[in-house]
């Protein structure tokens, strides 16, 4: 059984590009042996990420991202049970949000930054949705083999 979830977080203040790439350098190693697919959004201060697989190897992640002390204050958006992948190509996709065009934001949000916080976990899933067909802020993306 396939589920899809969403959280959003803040990063942690010591957290620099290497240490994202760390992240996803792990991410891409985990996941697919995993069976998890999913994007992860960035924008220098929040994170969003999107986890889609088998419910129980998606829960187990869950926890664990949980506890990471690179992010903190995590908060569950969205989860559901899905008919059908998303990433499928996407071992763990990265979206840079800091190139993210202020008006998409301002589409579903009180103002042009980035608030999951402030966001229904509908409007959080359409938002993403939106940025990452905005191909231009997809970066290092990997099919999965
Ligand atoms: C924002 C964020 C996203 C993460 N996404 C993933 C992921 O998709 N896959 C993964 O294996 N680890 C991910 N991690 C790392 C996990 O939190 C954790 O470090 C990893 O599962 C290793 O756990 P362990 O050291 O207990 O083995 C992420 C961490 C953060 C802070």
């Amino acid at each position: 059984m396939l589920v899809r979830l969403l959280y959003a977080s803040r990063a942690g203040e010591r957290l620099t590009s290497a240490g994202i790439d760390a992240i996803l350098a792990h991410s891409r190693a985990y996941n697919p042996a995993h069976g998890i697919t999913g994007v992860l959004c960035y924008s220098g201060e929040l994170f969003m990420q999107m986890l889609e697989g088998g419910r129980d190897e998606v829960n187990r992640l869950y926890a664990d991202i949980v506890r990471d002390p690179r992010h903190r204050d995590i908060v569950l958006l969205d989860y559901a049970e899905i008919a059908e992948r998303r990433f499928a190509g996407w071992t763990m996709g990265h979206v840079n949000l800091a190139k993210a065009n202020p008006s998409l934001l301002l589409k579903y949000s009180e103002h042009a930054r980035l608030d999951p916080y402030a966001m229904s976990g509908r409007m959080s899933l359409a938002l993403l949705e939106e940025l990452v067909s905005t191909a231009a802020i997809v970066g290092r993306a990997e099919a999965v083999e």
